[in-house]
């Protein structure tokens, strides 16, 4: 069945788990949405996972719409998010309804993600606005890595936590669908699960969350460069991949592949007539 934001907000109230992860190309996107996943987040982390930058700051609105349309083509019933990259949405309102209209007429993707809270509700209430649904995302907000200063757990001040809140229910109040809460402590984010009524979409904040996300590249350790704390590992995929290139290089180089099973036939009246 069709993952819209509709069953999102159906399966906060029914409190079913809602299930996201990364992905940024057609196959995986297909294998993600083929094992029921409920959305597909075509997240600006791409900039890591596929282009081997260091933060996101650098990814592009075009680099969002070329993964993002491959991913779109994959995903038949997961709902597909795909992330504002940075300076997309944060000049202006107006910017922001370009871009994010950019985003879903050349993606086809069912809804965009943006970082921030009360300061991008006006770009938030304006995209809504123009029909298209918005994921908003508080906590440790990527874009903003120079601003934090490093990779750190987000709201455990009383200050930090009181503005996480607020936070969330202005993008709530702005018109948002759902609200991703990254590198949260975990009380605090059911507290902001409770506190507003759409779906909460956890990472690094615990179960009390409505729904979780991991970037696929890592719950598949396939992503070396940096593992998180809260990532899983469901599966040593990277490990299994490089066997596969080693044993790969090594049939090649010994002549064992390819076999006789993988090549084509020709007559052998034809060959001979060769000179
Ligand atoms: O870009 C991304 O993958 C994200 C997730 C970490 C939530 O925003």
């Amino acid at each position: 069945m069709k993952n819209t934001v509709t069953t999102f907000q159906q399966m906060k109230e029914k409190g079913e788990k809602i299930s996201m992860l990364t992905a940024y190309d057609y196959s995986t996107a297909k294998l993600v949405d083929e094992a029921g996943v409920n959305s597909i987040l075509v997240g600006d982390s791409l900039g890591n996972v596929m282009l081997g930058y260091e933060d996101t700051i650098a990814v592009t609105v075009e680099d969002m719409i070329h993964h993002g349309r491959a991913v779109a083509k994959g995903a038949k019933n997961a709902l597909v998010v795909v992330d504002m990259p940075f300076m997309s949405y944060q000049t202006s309102v107006y910017d922001a309804v370009v871009n994010a209209g950019r985003i879903m007429k050349e993606t086809h993707c069912g809804a965009v993600k943006l970082e921030g809270g009360a300061v991008v509700c006006p770009q938030i209430k304006a995209i809504v606005d123009a029909s298209i649904p918005v994921c908003a995302h508080l906590g440790l907000t990527p874009q903003s890595i120079n601003a934090f200063g490093g990779f750190k757990v987000q709201g455990k001040t009383v200050e930090a936590a009181q503005k996480l809140i607020d936070d969330a229910k202005a993008v709530e109040a702005a018109g948002a669908f759902a609200v991703v809460l990254e590198c949260v402590p975990a009380k605090l984010a059911k507290l902001v699960s409770e506190a507003v009524s759409i779906p909460t979409i956890g990472i690094g904040a615990g179960n009390g969350c409505d729904g979780q996300v991991l970037v696929y590249a890592d719950m598949l350790a396939m992503f070396s460069d940096f593992c998180p704390k809260f990532v899983r590992k469901f599966a040593n995929v990277g490990e299994i991949m490089s066997q596969a290139f080693k044993d790969y290089d090594a049939a090649v180089k010994d002549g064992s592949f390819p076999a006789e099973e993988h090549t084509y036939k020709i007559d052998d009246e034809v060959i001979e007539k060769l000179y």
